[in-house]
C-alpha cells in the first residue's frame, strides 16, 4: 500500500513536471551497435582499421542517441559544451576497444566519440554528462552481449544467411529486450546484418522496450558476414 502511494505520488509528480513543461528534452534513447564486417564489406563507406590494428570480431558502439517518442530527435543542442578528451582519460582505453573508428582515414577514434558527443550527447547532457554519457555506452556495450546472444543460438557471422525473427528472438533471449536491426548491403547487393537498436529510458539507467522503431526492413533472410 505504502509502495503504491509512492509509486502514485511519483506519477503524479513527473505529469506536472511534464505540464509545466520541464522536461529533459527527449523521451529515450537508442543505444546502436554495429558489425565492423558489415560496415568494412559494404560499398557505401570505406572501411580503414584504427591505427591500433583491426578491432575485435564483436559489435562495437556506434552511439547512444536521445530521441522523441514521434521518432524524431533533437541534435547539436549544445556548442558551448564540446567533446574534451580530459573528462573522459580514465575511459579512453575500453573506448578504443568497444568503441573503435572504422571510418576513413584511419583514425583513433576522438573524431568519432566527438561526433557523436556534439551531435546527439549534448542533448542529454541534463541527465548525462560527457563522463556519465560515454560511461553509460560502455556499460550498456557489457550488459547486452549481443554476439553472445546471436552465437548461442547458433547465428554465427560465418557469412551464412538466418533468419530475421530468429536474429531477435536470440537478442530479446540474451538481452531481455526486443532489438530493432538495421541491415545494409554487402559489395553483392544481399542484405546483412549491420546495426542493433535497443532503446534505454530518459534518465539514462534502465533498458526498456523501445517506444517508437526506425523505420526500415531488412526482409526475412540476412546474411551475418565475418570479419
Ligand atoms: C517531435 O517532438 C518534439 C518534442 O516534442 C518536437 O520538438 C518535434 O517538432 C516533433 N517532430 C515532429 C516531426 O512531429
Ligand atoms: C577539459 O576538461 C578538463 C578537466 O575537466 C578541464 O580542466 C579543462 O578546462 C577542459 N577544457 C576545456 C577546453 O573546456
Amino acid at each position: 500500500m505504502k509502495f503504491k502511494c509512492l509509486a502514485l505520488i511519483n506519477l503524479l509528480v513527473l505529469q506536472y513536471l511534464a505540464i509545466l513543461g520541464i522536461s529533459k528534452g527527449f523521451d529515450f534513447f537508442y543505444f546502436v551497435q554495429q558489425w565492423p564486417g558489415s560496415y568494412c564489406d559494404s560499398d557505401k563507406f570505406s572501411c580503414c582499421y584504427p591505427p591500433t590494428g583491426k578491432p575485435a570480431a564483436d559489435f562495437s558502439i556506434h552511439g547512444l542517441w536521445p530521441n522523441y517518442i514521434n521518432g524524431s530527435y533533437p541534435q547539436n543542442c549544445d556548442p558551448n559544451n564540446p567533446f574534451n578528451e580530459s573528462e573522459i582519460s580514465d575511459l579512453i582505453s575500453n573506448m578504443r576497444m568497444n568503441w573503435p573508428s572504422l571510418a576513413c582515414p584511419s583514425s583513433s577514434g576522438e573524431s568519432f566519440w566527438s561526433h557523436e558527443w556534439e551531435k546527439h550527447g549534448t542533448c542529454s547532457e541534463s541527465v548525462l554528462d560527457q563522463h556519465s554519457y560515454f560511461e553509460t555506452a560502455l556499460s550498456l556495450r557489457q550488459q547486452t552481449k549481443i554476439l553472445q546472444s546471436l552465437t548461442s543460438a547458433g547465428i554465427n557471422p560465418d557469412g551464412g544467411s538466418y533468419g530475421m525473427e530468429n536474429i531477435k528472438d536470440a537478442i530479446k533471449e540474451g538481452t531481455g529486450y526486443t532489438p530493432w536491426i538495421e541491415c545494409n548491403e554487402d559489395s553483392s547487393g544481399n542484405s546483412q546484418l549491420y546495426q542493433v537498436y535497443l532503446c534505454l529510458d530518459s534518465s539514462g539507467s534502465n533498458l526498456i522496450e523501445c517506444p517508437v522503431f526506425p523505420q526500415g526492413e531488412c526482409g526475412s533472410e540476412i546474411e551475418f558476414p565475418t570479419f
